[in-house]
């Protein structure tokens, strides 16, 4: 895959030579185009060594344009990347202003355009960046992140870039090879994150899901040329290029949302993390200590997974098991219970599971077995939905559907 990269002025500028290390070892050709802003953040010299190729930042660099125009560049690029991605140059791409030989290449392209954007959280938050934010999307220009949490500034919000790792392995998913993908013209239904269940105005019983398996899952299945549609607990993470996000709360609005879209469904994949159990009432108002000890009676919530495989004619219904001990023997009865085609377990922990960046698995069935080591949850997935895939298409191809058993995991 030839990328262009574009740098612009940000301090995540730093990550740079991260970022296109990451790309090349997925054997991209990485060539880099800088902004004037960007060079006072990250060297040249850095650039070009890592990326083995000159580094591109003028438009009237005569020599550098006989070498390759401007417009040859545009050509040249599967992708667009840039990384990262100002405020300022979200707004000049808006406009359509094409001052340097970025901004320019971003006019002559007509390969598929990534930004990464990277910012203070109010200059995220401004609704003049917010408005770009949108114009962008309903251009399709892929817009990755950002990811929260502590800023360089020293204040905390939404702006961060997204890790190197993260928008390496989201750039090779961004419909290079469309047309050839495992699951061209599937529609694949995707739960993903917690669920909040509330207790009164300003309480709810929740879990450490952050979504992130769940969303990797779906823009996995995505790459592979799907039609996915993500059902999806409260999360702080983006939504995948290309993925329809049905945001939900509780686990009977992502039990309703499921349902409203699993006519069409040819797989569904359930890695919420979805409450078992919710208040049985409701507080109107919030409640008050009025004694020692308290009580909140509970009433079990809808299973979503062994209700979509009870249909009269279910997708290729796939769950996840998330447990702490006995893996195996929980997750074989969980799968012979909700009758699924496969089951996914994890073992949640110190480093894997719930919120962490990485897992691992182990899945079984009937004539065989297979098991996931612990790897980056975005390459997880993408071994996951070729395996799901796999045996989606034998059902299909099989007189008889064969029963997937899965199951065990480990590190
Ligand atoms: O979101 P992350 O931080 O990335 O963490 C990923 C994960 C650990 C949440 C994910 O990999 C995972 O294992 N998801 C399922 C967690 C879980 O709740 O498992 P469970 O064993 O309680 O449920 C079994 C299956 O039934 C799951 O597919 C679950 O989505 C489904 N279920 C459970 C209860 C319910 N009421 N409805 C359901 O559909």
């Amino acid at each position: 895959m030839n990328i262009v990269l574009g740098i612009t002025g940000g301090i995540a500028a730093y990550k740079a030579p991260d970022l296109v290390r990451r790309l090349r070892e997925r054997g991209a050709e990485v060539q880099i185009v800088m902004t004037a802003s960007a060079e006072e953040f990250v060297t040249e010299t850095a650039l070009q060594a890592v990326s083995g190729r000159p580094i591109r930042s003028n438009l009237w660099d005569k020599e550098a344009e006989a070498a390759m125009s401007h417009i040859e560049l545009a050509r040249w690029a599967d992708v667009v990347l840039i990384a990262p991605a100002t405020a300022e140059v979200m707004a000049r791409i808006v406009s359509g202003a094409a001052p340097d030989l970025l901004t320019t290449i971003c006019l002559a392209t007509e390969a598929p355009i990534a930004l990464a954007p990277a910012m203070n959280h109010v200059m995220w938050n401004n609704p003049a960046t917010q408005s770009n934010r949108e114009i962008l999307e309903k251009r399709g220009i892929h817009i990755l992140g950002p990811g929260t949490g502590s800023q360089a500034c020293g204040e905390t919000g939404a702006g961060r870039m997204l890790e190197p790792e993260t928008i390496a392995a989201a750039v090779f998913e961004l419909g290079v090879g469309k047309g050839e993908g495992l699951l061209e013209g599937s529609t694949v239904v995707v739960t993903a994150g917690p669920t909040r269940e509330p207790i009164d105005p300003v309480r709810y019983i929740t879990n450490r899901s952050s979504g992130k398996m769940g969303y990797a899952i779906a823009r996995a299945a995505a790459a592979q040329g799907a039609n996915v549609v993500l059902i999806s607990g409260p999360v702080s993470i983006s939504a995948p290029p290309g993925v329809e996000v049905h945001p939900v709360n509780t686990a009977q609005e992502m039990f309703d949302a499921t349902h409203q879209h699993i006519a069409n469904a040819d797989i569904f994949i359930a890695a919420a993390a979805v409450a078992d159990y919710r208040p049985a009432a409701v507080e109107k108002q919030k409640i008050k200590k009025k004694h020692e000890t308290s009580r909140i009676d509970l009433v079990r919530c809808p299973d979503i997974l062994a209700s979509v495989a009870a249909l009269p004619r279910p997708p290729f219904t796939v769950g996840f098991a998330a447990e702490t001990e006995k893996v195996e023997d929980y997750a074989r009865l969980k799968l012979s219970a909700k009758k699924l085609n496969m089951i996914i377990a994890n073992q949640v922990g110190d480093d894997l599971g719930f919120d962490h960046d990485d897992n691992a698995a182990s899945v079984l069935w009937n004539n065989g077995r297979k098991d996931f080591p612990k790897a980056a949850k975005s390459d997880l997935a993408r071994d996951l939905v070729e395996l799901i895939a796999e045996h989606f298409h034998a059902s299909r191809g099989a007189d008889t559907e064969p029963r997937l058993t899965v199951i065990s995991n480990k590190d």
